[in-house]
């Protein structure tokens, strides 16, 4: 069957799936990297489905991506959580990457927080800092958008200035200064992967100005983008990038790093979502 035509109807068996269900569609869905599914375990009166439930969805193969998808209340707000994501390393076809942001629109949800695991490229940074995505270098991002553009969604041409939402960059601002979680703010740079990048590469992107880099995000901001959504994207830094410092890179310090931010990083979110709840409201 065409692509296009098969991901419509991944598209719509997945949402009519999740809605029916799901006692109550959350207005805020949360995209938990790697290591940060810890997150998912503070909801309470969580109702959840394993992603190998729902017809159209792809399954998590990533180490730290346990692969369901749970509804429940962070601060007295509803939010709707995957726990685990898809990677284009995975050998996904990017539509099954952005999937789950298509049946998160198609389900009414008006806000997308991303989260991901990131090398830091920033020399300031150190592990376990959280940086804020203000922007995104993609060139290396599987296109999302190619093909038939699927009209119902959003134009064929869709703006990336404001890739990630200014409304909530506030939010997330004032949800630091609330808590005293410091939240730094760089430019991602996506990586293909699997493998961790090279010190030249990352030397590049150095120089083209990013400050993270990481293998998730981008095609999903995108789509996420082209609906008309409102995206916020926040890197936990678990490791330096290649080269930064002069060691070997590899997966079990990623996850540590991410354990050992997890009540932190989860304190920050159940805020920023706190504050967008009280934005909703108005
Ligand atoms: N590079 C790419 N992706 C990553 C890294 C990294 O250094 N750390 C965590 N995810």
């Amino acid at each position: 069957m065409d692509r296009i035509k098969k991901h419509r109807q991944n598209i719509s068996s997945a949402s009519e799936y999740i809605r029916s269900h799901l006692k109550q569609i959350p207005k805020i869905a949360v995209v938990l990297g790697s290591g940060l599914g810890p997150l998912a375990d503070t909801l309470v009166n969580t109702e959840s489905i394993p992603y190998s439930d729902i017809p159209g969805f792809a399954q998590s193969t990533a180490p730290g991506h346990e692969g369901r998808l749970i509804a429940g209340d962070l601060n007295g707000c509803r939010i709707l959580a995957m726990q685990g994501r898809f990677h284009s390393y995975e050998g996904y076809d990017v539509l099954d990457v952005v999937l789950p942001v298509r049946v998160f629109h198609t389900l009414g949800i008006k806000d997308i927080i991303l989260t991901n695991a990131a090398g830091g490229i920033n020399p300031d940074f150190s592990e376990g800092a959280l940086m804020m995505i203000t922007d995104h270098i993609g060139f290396l991002a599987p296109p999302a958008l190619w093909g038939e553009n699927l009209e119902e969604f959003g134009p064929r041409f869709p703006d990336m200035t404001y890739a990630y939402s200014r409304q909530l960059f506030e939010l997330a601002r004032k949800a630091s200064k609330s808590t005293g979680i410091k939240l730094n703010e760089g430019i991602y740079a996506y990586a293909p992967g699997a493998q961790y990048e090279t010190p030249a590469e990352i030397r590049v992107f150095s120089k083209l100005g990013a400050d993270a880099v990481g293998m998730s995000t981008v095609p999903e901001a995108v789509a996420a983008r082209h609906t008309g959504m409102s995206v916020l994207a926040i890197s936990c830094i678990t490791n330096m990038a290649a080269g930064i410092i002069d060691r070997e890179l590899n997966h079990i310090e990623v996850l540590e790093t991410s354990k050992r931010v997890a009540d932190h990083f989860s304190n920050l979110i159940a805020e920023i979502i706190k504050n967008i709840a009280e934005k909703d409201v108005q």
